[in-house]
């Protein structure tokens, strides 16, 4: 028995300092570092931009067929934006085997109509059972655009280009372009007030909505899945980017960004290289819409425990599972999307 407890003792000492470095390591893995005071950056149209068409023709003669390194080309493609002008278009990066994921999308917040063009980008597959599984959702659904690189994570900067191309070559006519996820939730009606009326109908320019990350450390961590090299990424810090899982572009980022990307080297972690490298090299700004943006704790009363929350949002977090995603649906679809409220909202947190 005595015996015993120095052993208990020296246990609990070692829980001790594996706690302490545990809370450690996330604390230096995920600073959040402190947000700049940044002017006004976008500017709203007053009237149709129609420079669309032109911005093609300044791109090289190959590059529909080049993606950065690699030689590329659409395997599967919808024109989903033929004949209409869409006030957003929606660009959802999803895992070939993520069925069930696009099915709530399709169900809840991803319907399209005349306003609002969603398309699944993927990447390639392995295994042609996958690939005919695929190809048997885009026959129903028509709302595809694969690409002719393999679908891995270490690939998602090809498959965010991709949608930037999908953009440029086949539906440069939409207003504003929202890259997301398939594991988050857009409110869809109150979505469409903001870019209509907090924004403007016409569109804008040198715009970048987001929830910006300041001074994010380099992991470096081999436990990371993030984890980059040095050579990868020599600086200690990143640029202030965008987390992937929500960003509003407006069509003169996107075609800048995608111009840019087209000869800049590989770097794997998407949001990073576009809405923090590139975005600085280019100038653009980004602006912070995180009040706009459920907390998870909200979100979660609203979908478990009927919380009648009173102040309008755009955003779900990310990483929500099916009966958040129809949760949070069935909550703004029984009431009245707010409008003319955002402006202010994203201008006080200047
Ligand atoms: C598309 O690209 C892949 C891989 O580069 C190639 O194997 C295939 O032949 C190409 N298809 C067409 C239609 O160009
Ligand atoms: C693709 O399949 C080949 C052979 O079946 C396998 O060696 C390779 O690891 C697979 N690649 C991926 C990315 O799954
Ligand atoms: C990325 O895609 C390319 C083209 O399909 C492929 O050659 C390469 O192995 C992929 N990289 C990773 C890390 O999967
Ligand atoms: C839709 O537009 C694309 C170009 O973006 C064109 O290649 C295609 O033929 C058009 N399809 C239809 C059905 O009009
Ligand atoms: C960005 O701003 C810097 C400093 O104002 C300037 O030197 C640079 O030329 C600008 N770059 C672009 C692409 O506009
Ligand atoms: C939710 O609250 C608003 C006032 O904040 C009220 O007008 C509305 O009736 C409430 N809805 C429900 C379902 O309780």
């Amino acid at each position: 028995m005595f015996e015993k407890r120095p052993w208990s003792k020296l246990l609990v000492l070692l829980l001790c300092l594996l706690t302490c470095i545990f809370i450690w390591h996330e604390l230096v893995s995920y600073p959040t570092g402190i947000a700049p005071t940044t002017p006004t950056a976008y500017t709203l149209f007053t009237q149709d931009d129609t420079g669309f068409a032109d911005r093609v023709l300044h791109l090289p003669e190959n590059d529909y067929s080049q993606l950065i390194d690699l030689n590329f080309n659409f395997t599967m493609i919808n024109f989903i934006c033929n004949e209409t002008i869409p006030l957003l278009l929606i660009l959802v990066h999803s895992s070939p085997n993520n069925f069930a994921k696009r099915k709530t999308i399709r169900e809840t917040w991803g319907r399209n109509d005349d306003n609002v063009k969603v398309v699944f980008m993927v990447g390639s597959v392995n295994s042609t059972q996958l690939q005919k599984r695929l190809e048997i959702e885009n026959q129903l659904h028509k709302d595809f655009a694969q690409g002719s690189f393999i679908d891995t994570y270490r690939n998602l900067t090809y498959k965010h280009v991709m949608s930037l191309k999908y953009f440029i070559y086949h539906c440069p006519q939409a207003k504003y372009v929202l890259k997301t996820d398939d594991d988050v939730f857009v409110n869809m009606p109150t979505m469409k007030n903001f870019l209509r009326y907090d924004l403007s109908p016409h569109g804008a320019s040198n715009g970048l909505f987001c929830t910006p990350r300041y001074n994010s450390l380099v992991l470096r961590s081999y436990r990371s899945k993030w984890r980059v090299s040095f050579a990868e990424y020599p600086d200690r810090v990143y640029p202030t980017y965008c987390p992937g899982w929500t960003i509003l572009y407006t069509p003169d980022v996107v075609f800048g960004l995608y111009k840019e990307a087209q000869k800049t080297e590989y770097f794997w972690i998407d949001d990073i290289h576009l809405t923090g490298t590139l975005t600085q090299k280019l100038n653009f700004t980004h602006t912070d819409i995180e009040p706009l943006i459920l907390s998870k704790n909200i979100l979660n009363r609203i979908v478990y425990y009927s919380y009648n929350y009173s102040q309008p949002f755009i955003y779900g977090r990310e990483d929500l599972i099916e009966k958040q995603i129809r949760g949070l649906w069935n909550y703004v679809t029984t009431r009245e999307a707010p409008k003319y409220i955002f402006r202010d909202i994203i201008t006080r947190t200047k």
